[in-house]
């Protein structure tokens, strides 16, 4: 059973009352068992950190400290990673449209592996990277996909060795296949599916010349959720059986982001207004939907909220502090009634969520503490148990 990060509900007061609120706790040694979890199942597979999951530094420090590579969305993840050291060799520029600003970038700092579906994107990198090493993604559906990203990427298998071939034909060393099956995918169904149409255009492309050395499985490995338990071994066992053997002598990259991060961040927020309304309870948190709960506008997320209060329970609508009336987060929820200054625990919120917080209203994001750090710091947190 993987042991995942949570807090105590001594914890939860005690950092609220050191830090206030709303506050971000991020425990980077549950990156790490995330990391080695994934390495464990798929050995030998070379695991890309996506930045744009969550691109805190010390996350990205820590996988950097355990050997991770990563995937990059955009010239301000490449200009973060190349600060902090990080050598090009370990970055895939996986957007597969890239801006020109991004390819610049990338060639200044020396990446050299790039994804494409298009053939403006052909020419595109062409230009700028001669000779760039490049994978074609393909579109695999899989409407079962919490984020089917297959709806905006990917060139259908159809049309794949036509884009191969433009790919060599203008100087672009085309060295295999990327798919991503779309984020938080709870089983292996779409990966097995999708390395069945890849081992197909692999032997295609072999017939047409093509020396492919290299497949990205992309990332969509899930994490729990308030209401589903997910067997993540029994999916990565399978998923490295098919590409066993599917693909042998060939290098595997996966580009794993909610999986790695998601369980290591949780956020306390606390009721900051309480109110009767359309004969429904409100509550007010002291976070919203501009904020670490942007993930349910743009992650799809239900976030559970943890009270550590007991009772019968009500139907209530929560909403955040500003003053939009879209900030409202969940309306008919079910919880046992709360008061002012109340505590909320928010689990498993560390992919894409404050990832794509914003400042609106003059709100500061939350502050993110890490919790290994401040255990260590003051003594008063050693005794208080990490609940996981
Ligand atoms: C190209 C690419 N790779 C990897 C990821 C990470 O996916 P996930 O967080 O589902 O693992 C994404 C997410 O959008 C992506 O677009």
């Amino acid at each position: 059973m993987k042991q995942y990060f949570n807090l105590s509900q001594a914890a939860v007061q005690q950092i609220a009352k050191t830090y206030g609120t709303p506050t971000l706790v991020l425990s980077l040694e549950q990156i790490a068992r995330n990391y080695s979890f994934l390495t464990e199942h798929m050995p030998g597979v070379k695991l890309y950190y996506a930045v744009k999951s969550n691109p805190d530094e010390r996350i990205v420090r820590t996988l950097a400290g355990l050997g991770s590579c990563f995937d990059v969305a955009s010239d301000g993840e490449i200009l973060m990673l190349s600060d902090m050291g990080i050598e090009p060799e370990r970055i895939v520029y996986a957007n597969p449209i890239k801006t020109s600003g991004g390819l610049e970038i990338a060639r200044q700092k020396g990446i050299h592996s790039f994804t494409f579906d298009s053939e403006s994107e052909i020419g595109k990198i062409a230009n700028v990277l001669p000779g760039a090493t490049v994978l074609l993604r393909i579109k695999v559906d899989n409407p079962r996909a919490l984020v089917d990203l297959n709806k905006k990427f990917g060139a259908a298998p159809d049309e794949a060795l036509d884009l191969l071939r433009k790919a060599r034909a203008k100087g672009l060393d085309a060295a295999g296949l990327c798919f991503h099956v779309g984020s938080q995918s709870t089983s292996s169904e779409a990966y097995l599916a999708a390395l069945q149409i890849c081992r197909g255009l692999f032997d295609q492309a072999a017939a047409d010349g093509f020396q492919f050395r290299l497949l990205d499985i992309g990332g969509g490995f899930p994490i729990p959720t308030g209401t589903q338990k997910i067997d993540v071994a029994a999916m990565t066992d399978e998923i490295y059986a098919s590409l066993k053997a599917n693909f042998p002598g060939i290098e595997i990259w996966a580009e794993p982001g909610r999986f790695i991060c998601g369980t290591a961040m949780s956020l306390i927020t606390r009721v900051i207004g309480t109110q009767r309304r359309n004969n429904q309870q409100w509550y007010f948190l002291d976070e919203g939907l501009y904020g670490t709960f942007s993930g349910i506008i743009f992650d799809h997320w239900i976030y559970d909220m943890e009270t550590f209060k007991n009772g019968a329970e009500i139907m209530a609508t929560f909403a955040g502090p500003s003053c939009d009336s879209l900030d409202v987060l969940y309306r008919d929820k079910l919880t046992v009634p709360l008061e002012m200054d109340d505590l909320i625990l928010v689990r498993n919120c560390g992919a894409y969520s404050s990832a794509s917080a914003t400042t609106f209203n003059g709100f500061a994001k939350a502050k993110i503490v890490v919790w290994e750090k401040i255990c260590e710091e003051m003594i008063d947190y050693k005794s208080l148990p990490n609940a996981g």
